[in-house]
C-alpha cells in the first residue's frame, strides 16, 4: 500500500479528485467506482471545480456506487442515489444511463444483489474505486467478520454504522437495518483503489489499517492483499502513525 499523507482534508480531497481526474484523462472511458458518506464530499466538490474550470469531461465515464440503503426509493434524501445525484451527478457531464447504483427498493434483494454482481463484472470491474472506511474497520458496507470471499450481498447493519450515519437522519430509528453493498472480493476486483481517511475519530483505524494484523475482523485490512492501494490520509487521521 502506498501511503500519502496530507495536511489538512481540503488538499487530501484535491489530491484524491486529481488522482481520478488523472484515471479519466489517460481513459475518457474509466469505470468509476464510487462511494458516499462525508469523507469524499470534498473530493466531488474538487472534481465538479474541475469539470467547470479545467474541462474535465465525465461524458463517457461508467460510475458504479459500493452500496446502498436497503428499503429507501432513489428519491429518498437519504438514500445514495439521491446523495450521488444531488452531490456529484447534477454537477458534472456524465450520462445517467451509465450512473450505476444498487437498488435498495428492489422487491427481490437477493437477485438484485446478484444483478449487480454481475453488473460490475461484465464492466470489467472498476478502474480506479474511492472508498472510505468506517471507524470499526468497514469498508462499503462491509462489517467486521465479512468473509474476503464476499461478493455484492444484503447486510445487517450493526450498531456503530448506524450510530455513525444517524447524523443524516431524523433519528436513530430512521436509520435503516439492512443496506446492499459490493462484497470485499468485489472491491478487490478494481484495478486501483484509492483509500481517503480523515478526521481524527479515523485514526484508531488508520493505525489498524497499517499496522494490524490482516484480519477478517477488520475488513478493510483486505486492501492489503491488492497489489495497487493508494491510502490518502490526512494529519488528524495519521495522529497515532509512529
Ligand atoms: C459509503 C461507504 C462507507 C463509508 C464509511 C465512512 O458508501 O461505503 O463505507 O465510506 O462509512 O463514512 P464517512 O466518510 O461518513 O466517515
Amino acid at each position: 500500500m502506498k501511503v500519502m499523507e496530507c495536511q489538512t482534508y481540503e488538499e487530501l480531497s484535491q489530491t484524491a479528485a486529481r488522482i481520478v481526474g488523472d484515471t479519466i484523462k489517460k481513459n475518457s472511458g474509466a469505470v468509476l467506482g464510487l462511494a458516499t458518506g462525508g469523507t469524499p464530499e470534498g473530493t466531488y466538490r474538487e472534481l465538479i471545480r474541475l469539470h467547470q474550470t479545467e474541462n474535465l469531461s465525465f461524458q463517457n465515464v461508467t460510475t458504479v456506487n459500493l452500496d446502498e440503503y436497503a428499503g429507501l426509493s432513489s428519491d429518498d434524501p437519504n438514500s445514495y442515489h439521491y446523495y450521488m445525484n444531488h452531490r456529484f451527478f447534477q454537477h458534472i457531464d456524465s450520462q445517467p444511463s451509465r450512473h450505476f447504483i444498487p437498488n435498495g427498493h428492489a422487491v427481490d434483494l437477493e437477485s438484485e444483489c446478484r444483478r449487480y454482481e454481475q453488473l460490475v463484472k461484465s464492466l470489467g470491474g472498476t478502474d480506479i474505486q474511492l472508498l472510505g472506511i468506517g471507524r470499526n474497520g468497514h469498508i462499503g458496507f462491509n462489517e467486521p467478520g465479512t468473509p474476503f470471499q464476499s461478493r455484492t450481498h444484503i447486510v445487517t447493519l450493526n450498531e456503530q454504522t448506524r450510530q455513525a450515519n444517524a447524523r443524516y437522519f431524523s433519528s436513530i430509528d430512521s436509520v435503516p437495518t439492512k443496506a446492499l453493498t459490493m462484497g470485499i472480493q468485489t472491491i478487490l476486483t478494481s484495478k486501483r483503489i484509492l483509500l481517503l481517511v480523515s478526521g481524527k475519530s479515523k485514526a484508531e483505524a488508520a493505525k489498524k489499517l497499517l499496522e494490524g494484523d490482516i484480519s477478517e475482523d477488520f475488513p478493510a485490512s483486505a486492501l492489503r492483499l491488492h497489489s495497487d492501494v493508494t491510502v490518502l490520509i490526512d494529519r488528524e487521521a495519521a495522529a497515532l502513525r509512529p
